[in-house]
């Protein structure tokens, strides 16, 4: 397993939807390994492959940081069937590190997709782990959570990104 660069914000690769993942193989294997690898050691609680650069349909999350082996969870092609209520709370984002700002989710998510076997299966969660889903799910279609920010709150975070880059703290 290897480490990998997470990409931040505005890298191109974060805004374009990526591809299905058709093969279910060793390189798969490897590379949902390294995420999971990557994510802890960052540390965050979802990882999108876009945010390592690999335009493809995946993420892994672990709601629990570690803690708790039945929730390391790697999603391959997610689909949200369903959502279900509202929550407003902190989000912060690999791909913008130190960023965090209120984002409204559903409180409730539904979502369907491949493990690393290519079998399907669901996932109904509340409260954190349907916003890791919807969060991650969103990377996977080229969407950030700036995008999903008031636009007010918006403008704020790219005002103070700026300011990290003319800085030189942000690269
Ligand atoms: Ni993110």
């Amino acid at each position: 397993m290897a480490l990998m660069e997470i990409v931040k914000w505005p890298h191109p690769v974060l805004d374009a939807p990526g591809d299905p993942v058709t093969e279910f193989n060793d390189e798969l294997k490897s590379l949902v390994g390294d995420m999971f690898e990557t994510m802890y050691s960052a540390p965050g609680v979802g990882l999108a492959a876009v945010q390592v650069g690999v335009s493809k349909r995946l993420f892994v999350m672990d709601c629990s940081a570690g803690k708790d082996p039945d929730q390391r969870i790697v999603m391959i092609n997610p689909e949200v069937l369903n959502v279900e209520g509202n929550q407003n709370g902190e989000e912060g984002c690999l791909s913008f590190p130190g960023i965090f700002t209120p984002v409204e989710r559903s409180l409730r998510a539904i979502v369907r997709a491949h493990d690393i076997n290519g079998n399907e299966f669901e996932i109904d969660g509340e409260e954190l782990t349907a916003r890791c889903m919807l969060h991650e799910t969103d990377h996977c279609d080229g969407i950030v959570f700036l995008d999903k920010m008031s636009s007010i709150k918006r403008e704020l975070v790219k005002r103070k990104i700026r300011k990290l880059q003319k800085a030189g703290k942000w690269s």
